[in-house]
């Protein structure tokens, strides 16, 4: 089946931080490859707003240029390229005073009608959410056809974030305010809810009689790069694990929602975490490994240590950390769920695996070879797949020899479609008003819930994050955590 596009009706798109690393590398270069699918009505706009005085013409330029660099080349169509640079106006704004405002209301009342959809993009500094909402607000810029997209992190912990919520909320409805966590927009993590919900296959086996354990691991080959500063503040608990990690762990988790609407999909992911076992001061040490990357290779690279990156002699910030997460419900009590994930590790890994319970007695001798339980890998990144790891009989002569071997879903040999970025798929649907692959409040509240005592019992035991060299798997504690449990972190070469 080839792509089908749903025309989404005209809006004007505001990114406050329009000048950014976001802005610059996934929200226009998404927005351009929509309108070469023709998918972006004539007078849909897009005004940046930013601190700095570029100017409309200078800041065309900029974009042009982080277009070109971030679409390949064969996907760059000059004349819609031109079209899509006409779309965009530059607002030099002052997100806390009053400059600027009047010249973003005029741009905004010049594009036309009031029922047109706005879309305030916010990807700036999480403590401007509130100050920037409440100006929208007394500059009379909010219309019923108004949506507000949060970016991640919102808060970096449950007070601020319940402060965000409220200050935004304060001007804005629920159904208006789209929290956005790009992971929910990768198309791998849409095809778990299609594998669960659309095959009659695996419910009945999705559950603590048939299941071992789940892991989930994103590993990221890259460092801080130019983030040191954010990042050193954060963290990979907070940058990681308090959204992308624990949506991903929902979306395994939940119960089937009786329809695949906002509400019905969040109520389901929301009761998962709630259900979510706290980890406090207790189970620290057992449940949770923190780690920090030094100088080492990658790829074949050299690359330095987060240290220096930092530039600083010393942080007790982690850049890896792997958790041993229960969900305490009837249909996973007993089941692991072991997140993992770092800076600067092997390789770019992301995958999702479901490790079945191994066969109850076997038929056959030891001559036949070991019987490895069935997995469901489900990868994310770098290439997107689903694989059936089975155990199926080695062909030809030489008796009954069993070797454990993936049925495979390549997407990209098997569909034969562009795979667009997480954040087109998702601008579109905020400008649709639907939010079913959003986060809503209650939900940011409850991961910030489960994550705080995690946090505190850290702080608690003031221990340095456990040294890993790049281009590890992380530190030699992580096995250490799942080896407890007789279990291994999952390799494809198997
Ligand atoms: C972001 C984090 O939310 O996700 C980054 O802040 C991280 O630190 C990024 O690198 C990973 O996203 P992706 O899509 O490259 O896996």
């Amino acid at each position: 089946m080839s792509a089908r596009l749903i025309p989404v009706d005209p809006f004007d798109l505001v990114v406050f931080g329009g000048t950014g690393d976001l802005a610059m590398r996934k929200l226009l270069p998404g927005l351009y490859h929509r309108d070469c699918d023709e998918q972006l009505a004539p007078e849909s706009r897009i005004i940046a707003v930013s601190r700095s005085e570029i100017g409309r013409k200078a800041y065309i330029d900029e974009v042009e240029a982080a277009v070109r660099r971030y679409t390949p080349e064969d996907q760059i169509q000059a004349p819609v390229l031109d079209r899509f640079l006409r779309r965009l106006d530059h607002v030099a704004l002052d997100a806390t005073g009053t400059a600027g405002w009047k010249r973003l209301a005029s741009l905004l009342h010049r594009n036309g009608k009031t029922n047109k959809v706005r879309v305030f993009y916010l990807a700036t500094m999480p403590s401007l959410f509130g100050p920037i909402a409440q100006s929208l607000a007394s500059h009379e810029l909010i219309t019923p056809e108004s949506r507000v997209v949060l970016e991640k992190p919102i808060g970096r912990d449950l007070a601020s974030a319940r402060a965000i919520n409220d200050a935004v909320g304060a001007v804005f409805e629920e159904e208006q305010i789209f929290r956005i966590d790009h992971y929910l927009g990768k198309e791998t993590v849409q095809n778990l809810l299609a594998l669960r919900f659309a095959n009659a296959l695996f419910e009945p086996l999705w559950n603590s009689a048939h299941i071992d354990h789940v892991q989930i691991t994103v590993a990221e080959s890259l460092g801080v790069e130019g983030r040191a500063g954010y990042y050193d503040t954060s963290g990979a608990l907070r940058d990681m694990v308090q959204n992308h990690m624990l949506q991903l762990l929902c979306l395994v988790a939940m119960e089937p929602p009786f329809t695949f609407d906002a509400d019905a999909v969040r109520d389901e992911k929301l009761k998962i975490l709630k259900a979510l076992k706290p980890i406090g001061p207790a189970e620290a040490a057992t449940h949770t490994v923190r780690g920090q990357y030094q100088a080492g290779a990658v790829g074949g690279q050299p690359v330095p240590g987060y240290l220096t990156e930092l530039e600083r002699p010393f942080s007790p910030t982690e850049t890896f950390v792997v958790l041993k997460a229960e969900v305490q419900n009837w249909r996973w009590a007993g089941v692991p769920f072991y997140l993992r994930t770092g800076k600067r590790m092997m390789e770019r890994q992301s995958e999702i695996i479901i490790h079945f319970k191994a066969v109850p007695h076997s038929i056959f001798g030891e001559a036949s070879g070991k019987l490895v339980a069935n997995r469901l890998v489900v990868r994310l990144q770098p290439d997107e797949a689903v694989r059936f790891f089975l155990m199926t009989k080695d062909p030809g002569p030489g008796g009954m020899r069993l070797r454990n071997v993936p049925l495979n879903l390549a997407f990209a040999d098997a569909f034969n479609v562009r795979y667009p970025d997480a954040y087109e798929r998702l601008l579109m649907d905020v400008v649709r008003g639907n939010a079913t692959l959003f986060m809503r409040k209650d939900e940011v509240e409850a991961a910030w819930m489960w994550i705080e005592p995690i946090l505190a019992s850290w702080e608690a035991r003031n221990e340095a994050p456990k040294p890993y060299t790049a281009g590890s798997w992380g530190p030699s504690a992580a096995i250490a955590l799942i080896e407890r449990d007789n279990r291994n972190w999952h390799e494809d070469a198997e």
